[in-house]
C-alpha cells in the first residue's frame, strides 16, 4: 500500500452519495424495506459492475438506489461514506445527491435532505471531517423538472451550497439548463457541471458560459481544444477528475492512457475523486494510489493534488488557510 495516498489530508469535491451504496448496505435495506434485488448475492451484485459506457453503469446505479427509502436510510448511508473516507484522511467532502431519482418513487426531498444533513453533521463531529451539499439535476429529464426541483431545493437554502448536472451527458447540453442555473446563481447558489467526460470540449465551454460554473466536474476531453486547455489554464479553474470511474465507464482502456499527468504537467487546477466508490472498485485513497502507480506520478505532484483539493472547495479563505497548513 502506497502509504501517502491514503494519508494525505485532502478534500472530496465530486463524489455521488447514492453511488457509495455498497452491495452489502444494499441488501440490509432491502431486507429492511422489503425490496426484492435483482441480483441473489453481494458477490453476484459485484459481479455485474461490468460497464461498457456511462449509461450501462446508470441503469444499474439508478435500480440501486431503490432500495433507499427512509431518512434512516440516507443517514445510513452518509455516515457508511463519511467513516470509510475518514480512514483515508479525508478532512473536507462536498458530495452530489440526485433528488429526482428520489422524489420520481415517491420519497420526499425532506427526507433525502435531512437524512443526508444529519449525518452529515454527526460526521463533523464524531469523525472532525467537514461539508458541503451539492443537488444535481438529472440531465436527461426536463428543463421543467429541474425547476420543480428547484423550488423544492429553494426551501432547504440554508443546506445546499451548490446546483450540479449529471446523468446522461451526450445529447444533454449544459444549454438545455440555463434558465435554471440563472435563477439558481440569482438565489446565491454555486454552480457546477459534470462536463467533458463523454460529452466534446463545447459541453465544457457551455457550462462555462452559459452556467458559470465554479468547477468542472471531469472536464477530461479538455485535451481536445488548445483553446480550451489555455482558458482553463489561465483561469485556474478547477477540474474534478475521478480516475477509476473513468477507467469503468471506458472514457480511458487502461489507467496508462489517462490523461490527468498531462492535465498537471499542463498547469491545469486538477482535483483526483472517486464519483461513484461503490461501483467503481475504489475511493479516493484507492484513486490517488492508482494513478501515482500507473502514471508514475512524483510525491511533489501528489501533493499539489491534495493541496488543490482544498484550494478548489467551497470552503472560506480562511477555513482553506487552516487546512492547507495541516
Ligand atoms: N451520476 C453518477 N455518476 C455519474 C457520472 N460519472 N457521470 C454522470 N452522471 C453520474
Ligand atoms: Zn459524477
Amino acid at each position: 500500500m502506497n502509504n501517502l495516498s491514503f494519508t494525505l489530508p485532502k478534500a472530496e469535491l465530486h463524489l455521488h452519495i447514492e453511488g457509495t451504496l455498497e452491495p452489502e448496505l444494499m441488501f440490509k435495506l432491502a431486507q429492511r424495506n422489503n425490496i426484492n434485488l435483482p441480483f441473489s448475492s453481494v458477490e453476484e451484485a459485484r459481479k455485474a459492475y461490468q460497464f461498457t459506457n456511462l449509461q450501462s453503469f446508470l441503469n444499474i446505479y439508478y435500480q440501486g438506489a431503490n432500495v433507499l427509502q427512509t431518512q434512516q436510510d440516507f443517514y445510513d448511508l452518509t455516515y457508511a461514506y463519511l467513516t470509510k473516507v475518514s480512514e483515508q484522511n479525508v478532512r473536507h467532502t462536498e458530495i452530489f445527491f440526485d433528488p429526482q431519482t428520489h422524489t420520481d418513487r415517491g420519497i420526499s426531498f425532506e427526507t433525502v435532505i435531512n437524512g443526508i444533513y444529519n449525518a452529515l453533521e454527526t460526521g463533523k463531529k464524531e469523525l472532525n471531517i467537514t461539508s458541503k451539499i451539492i443537488l444535481c439535476f438529472l440531465r436527461h429529464l426536463s428543463e421543467k423538472k429541474a425547476f420543480e426541483t428547484f423550488e423544492k431545493a429553494l426551501l432547504f437554502r440554508d443546506k445546499i451550497i451548490g446546483i450540479g448536472l449529471d446523468s446522461s451527458e451526450v445529447g444533454n447540453p449544459p444549454s438545455k439548463f440555463k434558465n435554471v442555473f440563472d435563477q439558481a446563481r440569482k438565489a446565491g447558489f454555486l454552480t457546477v457541471a459534470h462536463a467533458g467526460e463523454e460529452g466534446s470540449p463545447e459541453y465544457i465551454w457551455e457550462a462555462i458560459n452559459l452556467l458559470k460554473v465554479s468547477r468542472i466536474d471531469h472536464g477530461v476531453r479538455c485535451l481536445e481544444d488548445a483553446k480550451l486547455v489555455k482558458y482553463l489554464r489561465e483561469t485556474q479553474l478547477p477540474l474534478t477528475v475521478c480516475p477509476l470511474s473513468n477507467l469503468k465507464l471506458k472514457v480511458f482502456n487502461t489507467m496508462k492512457d489517462h490523461n490527468l499527468k498531462k492535465l498537471l504537467e499542463l498547469g491545469l487546477c486538477v482535483t483526483v475523486n472517486s464519483d461513484d466508490p461503490a461501483y467503481f472498485g475504489g475511493y479516493i485513497g484507492e484513486n490517488f494510489q492508482t494513478i501515482q502507480e500507473e502514471l508514475l506520478l512524483t510525491d511533489e505532484q501528489m501533493y499539489q493534488l491534495a493541496k488543490n483539493s482544498f484550494q478548489a472547495s467551497f470552503l472560506s479563505q480562511e477555513e482553506k488557510e487552516k487546512l492547507l497548513k495541516i
